[in-house]
């Protein structure tokens, strides 16, 4: 049966807590209906933390296709740590080929990524979303200015639910900043992705992620061709509607 907490009473309980207590909140609230995504780069992190608090702990990972070797090697080094199972997703062949047979494997840098991130990410995670009741995301508001500043610790998606649910989103780490994030993760000695000690920030596609400079910020590493307001691939549209309207 879907759970359909009251979103006001939930914000109202995260107001001010921690992330592990928001964890824990979203664990007790909806049990084996809640997964984890993890995307390979800093949010291991949540793991860690989920791990301590939930023994039954659900996590998935999508698989583009074109993530970098080093990520495949992170995600098993910290399935090998935990002693985690983690679903990792792959997107649907046919459609993938039927793109690629038409344009080629590098459209989206003259196309824009919407269509690629479409097929790779956000049509095998809406796949995933209709089977489950709350999803937990590392996203935080330090991470994009432009896109992420509102981003609140728990919300209703509505970019993703089925037509007959309700799926919630909570986003534990949002008050959380990088330095905050760097901290724990030295301070625990957790695995990161090796990537991080060659300049990389946030990380996501091979073809579609770069170092930065010093001093530039984390997000002009993704998708840096295209306009820096947009710099969002669909798995979190939601914060662009909401950011628009804070701006309007
Ligand atoms: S993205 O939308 O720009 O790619 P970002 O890399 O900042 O997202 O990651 C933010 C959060 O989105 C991650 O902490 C994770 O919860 C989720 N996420 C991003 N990419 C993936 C992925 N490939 N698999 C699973 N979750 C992901
Ligand atoms: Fe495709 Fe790049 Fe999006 Fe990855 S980030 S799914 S390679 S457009």
């Amino acid at each position: 049966m879907p759970l359909t907490p009251n979103i006001q009473a939930l914000q109202q309980a995260c107001n001010d807590k921690t992330p592990q207590q928001i964890l824990k909140l979203a664990f007790d609230t909806f049990g084996e209906q809640l997964w984890l995504s993890f995307s390979g780069a800093e949010d291991v992190v949540l793991i860690d933390m989920a791990r301590k608090i939930c023994p039954h702990l659900q996590v998935f990972c999508l698989d583009t296709g074109r993530l970098h070797p080093e990520t495949y090697r992170f995600i098993e080094d910290v399935r090998q740590h935990y002693q985690l199972n983690i679903d990792v997703l792959l997107p649907d062949s046919e459609a993938v080929n039927a793109m690629v047979r038409e344009k080629g494997l590098f459209s989206f840098y003259t196309d824009g990524h919407q269509e690629c991130c479409g097929l790779r990410k956000m049509a095998p995670l809406r796949k995933k979303l209709a089977t489950v009741g709350a999803w937990v995301t590392g996203q935080r508001r330090d991470q994009s200015p432009g896109t992420r500043s509102q981003v609140a610790a728990v919300e209703l998606d509505t970019t993703f639910c089925a037509p007959d649910r309700t799926l919630y989103k909570f986003n534990p780490l949002a008050a959380m900043s990088s330095e905050e994030v760097w901290a724990y993760i030295r301070m625990l000695e957790l695995p990161y992705n090796t990537l991080h000690e060659r300049g990389y920030i946030s990380i996501g596609c091979e073809p579609c992620t770069r170092p930065v400079l010093p001093n530039q910020h984390e997000r002009e590493g993704r998708w840096w061709w295209e306009e820096a307001a947009n710099k969002e691939c669909g798995l979190h549209a939601g914060n662009l509607d909401k950011n628009s309207s804070a701006g309007a």
